[in-house]
């Protein structure tokens, strides 16, 4: 038994598990020396002018309002706190999109919470994309993807491993009318436009459904020796002795 688990384990994974014993890792990141500059866009749509920009601070956050669509992930005003306590953290980003003084879509970033696998992790370098939403009366307006393009607009973010784990019952469906099937396909299309691109794990949570996914975006600054535990870390069980 214990000699057919040591056989398919092909020479990938001994190399890698061999590689690890000398692991040396970088740094990581330098948050503190980030500035976190703000990148601008501005989009037309048939609604009036989008501004989106970001990384914004709390400070500005907290002089706009909430549009009341944006209930996916809690109500408005939780979310709205949620932004500027993510706006504040060290590595924390929010973009926002803004219609008449109102926030009408976001996106933020943060370290993954420390209670999963990612955040267990410890990886300096691993950045998740914790949440992107557009209010109903926008959406389908390419606000999403201004949003993505402004957020890795910014050179510092080519410092980090982006994560996105995508679950199903996270997502809008009933809101869109999309099929489970059918807004996979949509958030592979979107995120992918950030180079955001589905990678395997066998992570419980996001092997639990076919349609959940971890999207990863592999900044073109972040040293191999991350990448390589990253891999590691996405098979966590496949490389237990
Ligand atoms: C996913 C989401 C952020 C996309 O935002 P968006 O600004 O509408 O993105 P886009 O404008 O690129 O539209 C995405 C797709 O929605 C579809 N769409 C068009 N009109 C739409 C409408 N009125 N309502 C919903 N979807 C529409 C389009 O097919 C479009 O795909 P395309 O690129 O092939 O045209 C948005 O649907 C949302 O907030 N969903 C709820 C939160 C969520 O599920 N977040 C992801 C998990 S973190």
């Amino acid at each position: 038994m214990e000699k057919n688990r040591r056989n398919k384990r092909g020479t990938l994974e001994l190399f890698y598990l061999l590689k690890r014993r000398g692991e040396k890792m970088g740094q990581g990141p330098d948050i503190k020396r980030m500035k976190k500059t703000c990148y601008r866009r501005e989009l037309i749509i048939p609604e009036g002018l989008i501004v989106i920009e970001g990384p914004v601070t709390s400070r500005y956050l907290a002089q706009l309002d909430m549009d009341p669509g944006l209930k996916g992930f809690r109500p408005p005003e939780l979310q709205w706190d949620a932004l500027q306590e993510i706006a504040e953290l060290p590595e924390g980003r929010v973009i926002m999109a803004v219609h008449k003084g109102s926030i009408v879509g976001y996106i933020t970033f943060h370290f993954p919470d420390e209670f999963g696998r990612w955040g267990r992790s410890k990886m300096p370098c691993l950045l998740e994309l914790g949440a992107i939403e557009v209010a109903p009366r926008v959406r389908g307006r390419g606000v999403a993807p201004q949003l993505l393009q402004v957020a890795f607009e910014d050179e510092d973010m080519e410092e980090f491993i982006v994560i996105s784990t995508e679950y199903y019952w996270e997502w809008d469906l009933d809101g869109t009318g999309l099929s489970v099937w059918q807004y996979k396909n949509m958030m592979e299309k979107l995120l992918g436009k950030v180079n955001l691109r589905p990678v395997g794990t066998d992570d419980p949570e996001i092997s639990a459904h076919p349609a959940n996914s971890l999207m990863t975006r592999f900044g073109k600054k972040v040293d191999y020796d991350f990448l390589q535990k990253f891999e590691i870390l996405r098979y966590k069980n496949k490389y237990t002795l």
